[in-house]
């Protein structure tokens, strides 16, 4: 079953197909450059499903009829920001920052924070636009803290300032195959060929 991941982050299309593929071979993810590449979207919305709509809607209107298609909002929630960076995550040391600046503001604002107000989670909500057109939500959250300095070069984003509950490295130290066991996206899309599979009857009888 092939279907269509509306984002042109590429860490985001290896993370899903990884996940995916742990649940079932059958379904497969593919980029939208297969299909003449994700439009631009202007995440207008202050909430994650909405933007999440806004990008399964744009990449909708120019691919071709009767596919599959999700996508993939997610951001990081700090308690002690009151929930910032949140769906601003991407941009919150501004336009066409790097993820260092983004880390690198974080735990300025951060700095006064003691080791006990430091939690946060990491969430994604992912959006299912069936051939149909009906849309399908599937939303979870990665618990954790915020460090008090970047470690480890694996994963992307906020990956290396944040430590899930239940270990004391961050995702960044941790590694793919951890990540993708755990992360606010594992637990998602996990939802998503859960549901794939016994609602849909995607893979097939028996299965
Ligand atoms: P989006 O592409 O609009 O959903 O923005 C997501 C932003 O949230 C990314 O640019 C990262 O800054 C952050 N983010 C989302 N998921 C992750 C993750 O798995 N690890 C680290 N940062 C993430």
């Amino acid at each position: 079953m092939k279907i269509y991941l509306a984002t042109r982050n590429k860490n985001k299309i290896r993370e899903v197909s990884h996940i995916l593929k742990s649940e079932s071979n059958v379904l497969e993810i593919f980029s939208p450059d297969e299909i003449g590449g994700m439009p631009e979207v202007e995440e207008t919305e202050n909430n994650f499903l909405g933007n999440a709509r806004l990008k399964v809607q744009a990449l909708r209107a120019i691919a071709p009829r009767g596919v599959w298609i999700v996508s993939d909002d997610s951001g990081l929630e700090v308690d002690a920001l009151n929930g910032a960076p949140g769906v601003y995550s991407a941009r919150y040391a501004g336009l066409n920052v790097t993820a260092e600046e983004n880390n690198a503001k974080l735990l300025r604002e951060m700095e006064a924070v003691p080791d006990d107000k430091r939690s946060a989670r990491f969430v994604c909500c992912a959006v299912l636009l069936e051939p149909s057109g009906v849309e399908k939500v599937f939303r979870d959250a990665c618990e954790g803290v915020i460090t008090r300095a970047p470690a480890g070069d694996q994963g992307f984003g906020y990956d290396p300032i944040f430590i899930p509950e239940g270990f004391n490295n961050t995702i960044a130290e941790l590694g793919p195959d951890k990540k993708d066991r755990l992360s606010h996206r594992a637990r998602a899309m996990k939802e998503l060929a859960f549901w794939l599979k016994y609602t849909q009857n995607a893979f097939g009888a028996g299965v």
